[in-house]
């Protein structure tokens, strides 16, 4: 795993994607990876950079998106994450948007993608950009799938949180995430993932519950 030392590797690994990252996108890598250095949490770069991933995968068949566009507001997307940050108006993301001269307009669209993405300061708003829509599904993807069961656990560790409250998170959102996806690449991708997450809960529920072998249950586990 990436370890935040020496940001030239993910740029060569990423050049040799053919994702064709170019300047601005190498230094807001930099910025949110010393950003989320400074936090107890430790994922937000690494969600970061897997929402990033998924946004410029996506961006690949929305050929009228701005790539540029998509790649910022997916890095700055948690900068001024309320859980994480105590900034107002996108502080952190408008900082590194001027440094980088980046227009007024640009950073104010930007920005308003930034905002439109977040779960918990818009529930269910529907982002007006293509760029926000590309963004939202990106970062709703990283909610589900293994790495969506893995953050719930975490989180849910790092909060105290019984695994029964744990699994009630998979039913009040994970399991719904599927359904609200803006792209038809988002919606196709999320297909797998929401799989795999059935899956999980079936395993589960045949451990927990003392499922033998055969698919009976004795209601006696040992
Ligand atoms: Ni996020």
């Amino acid at each position: 795993m990436y370890d935040g030392s020496d940001r030239s590797a993910i740029a060569g690994e990423e050049r040799k994607d053919g994702w064709g990252m170019d300047r601005i996108t190498e230094e807001a890598i930099g910025y949110v990876r010393e950003l989320f250095a400074g936090n107890a949490d430790g994922h937000g770069f690494d969600h970061t950079l897997r929402v990033w991933r998924n946004a410029m995968l996506i961006a690949e068949t929305e050929p009228e998106c701005d790539r540029e566009a998509v790649a910022l507001t997916a890095l700055l997307h948690d900068a001024d994450d309320h859980k994480l940050f105590h900034t107002e108006n996108d502080e952190n993301a408008r900082a590194f948007l001027k440094e980088n001269l980046i227009p007024e307009e640009q950073a104010d669209r930007i920005c308003e993608a930034i905002d439109s993405v977040s779960f918990s300061r818009n529930r269910d708003r529907l982002p007006q950009t293509l760029e926000g829509k590309i963004v939202q599904d990106a970062d709703r993807l990283d909610a589900i799938g293994a790495v969506g069961i893995a953050r719930t656990f975490a989180y849910g560790g790092e909060h105290g949180r019984s695994l029964e409250a744990s699994l009630q998170h998979f039913y009040d959102k994970l399991l719904l995430l599927k359904d609200r996806m803006n792209t038809e690449t988002a919606k196709q991708l999320a297909e797998d993932r929401h799989r795999f997450l059935e899956a999980f809960l079936k395993e589960l529920k045949d451990e927990t519950e003392g499922g033998q072998p055969d698919g009976t249950h004795t209601g006696d586990p040992v």
